[in-house]
């Protein structure tokens, strides 16, 4: 097929972790999965992805940088199920890649690693095999490889619905400063949304993200946003993991205005009021000693960009 790469030319592009700022969620459906109402913001850690041509049928990943040991490089890798998926779609038996991810957002961290590589993927595969696919066609694509890719392709600020994979624009104003408490525990996502299945009484109604969080974010108040962070899977987080619950008083008392579980978690979100006091808590946070690894960043940011 024509392309307008040749074989040893990459296509490079990178892919943001996100934070859940609320996370509601209704009871178990009978698809196994649970209908959601969040509010998504996408935040300064990167996963890069390379994507170069190989031989037809030929799909390939090797994966490096931080927990890169963690993370499967066989047909489960979700950028290689993304790849497929693609070239199954573009109807043609010639594609082939090669895929080499460097990894920075945690993994099983609750920030949509997996998805923010497969959303890299999706762009990546597009441009290098030269497809004619829009945004909106690479959302759907995305939304049957995980219900986080939709938004890790578009990045920015967004509320979620049905599985979290419907998306609807949220107005941001400003950035907000985050301080990430990386843990060493993972937690698979299928866990925690079984123990949230056992311990809470979800209601049945529409799910509701709180007003307060939308006009905190339209008003670009860090303070009032820090009041209303809201996530229904943490209980069922704190139960499976009790040292986050630990983590998450630690970076209160050290001076965040707000704190909350990212998704499934483990990863705890602290927020600042401004940068220096950003600078002060991941310094403050990192010397107790409560986490695997501290990690300073700001939100929102775009979704996947190709890199050159
Ligand atoms: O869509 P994804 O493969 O990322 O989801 C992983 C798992 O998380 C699902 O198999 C399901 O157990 C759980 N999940 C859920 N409800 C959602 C999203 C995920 O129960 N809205």
């Amino acid at each position: 097929m024509a392309s307008a790469l040749t074989e040893s030319e990459a296509v490079r592009v990178r892919a943001a972790g996100k934070i859940n700022l609320a996370l509601r969620s209704g009871p178990r459906r009978p698809d196994g999965y649970h209908s959601l109402a969040t509010v998504f913001q996408a935040v300064s850690i990167y996963d890069e992805l390379e994507a170069r041509w190989s031989h037809a049928g030929d799909f390939r990943v090797s994966v490096t940088g931080e927990q890169s040991a963690q993370v499967p490089t066989g047909p489960g890798n979700l950028a290689v199920k993304a790849a497929r998926l693609l070239a199954r779609e573009a109807g043609t038996a010639e594609l082939g890649c090669e895929l080499a991810i460097r990894k920075a957002i945690p993994v099983t961290g609750g920030m949509a690693g997996g998805s923010a590589d497969a959303a890299a993927a999706l762009l990546a595969c597009s441009v290098l095999w030269d497809l004619d696919v829009s945004p909106d066609e690479l959302g759907v694509l995305g939304a049957r490889l995980g219900a986080d890719v939709p938004f890790c392709l578009t990045g920015g600020t967004a509320l979620g619905t049905d599985r979290g994979d419907q998306l609807a624009p949220v107005l941001s104003r400003g950035t907000y400063h985050w301080v990430l408490a990386l843990n060493a525990e993972e937690l698979s996502t299928p866990e925690v949304f079984g123990r949230f299945d056992a311990l809470a009484r979800p209601a049945t109604g529409p799910l509701e993200v709180p007003a307060e969080l939308l006009n905190a974010l339209i008003g670009g108040d860090p303070v009032a946003l820090g009041r209303c962070l809201v996530n229904d899977l943490e209980a069922a987080a704190f139960s499976l993991r009790p040292h986050l619950e630990r983590v998450r008083t630690t970076g209160l008392e050290l001076g965040a205005i707000g704190a909350v579980v990212s998704g499934s978690g483990p990863t705890v979100a602290f927020l600042a009021s401004d940068e220096n006091t950003a600078i002060d808590l991941s310094g403050k946070l990192s010397a107790a000693g409560v986490c695997r690894a501290v990690k300073r960043v700001q939100g929102p940011v775009p979704g996947v960009r190709l890199l050159n």
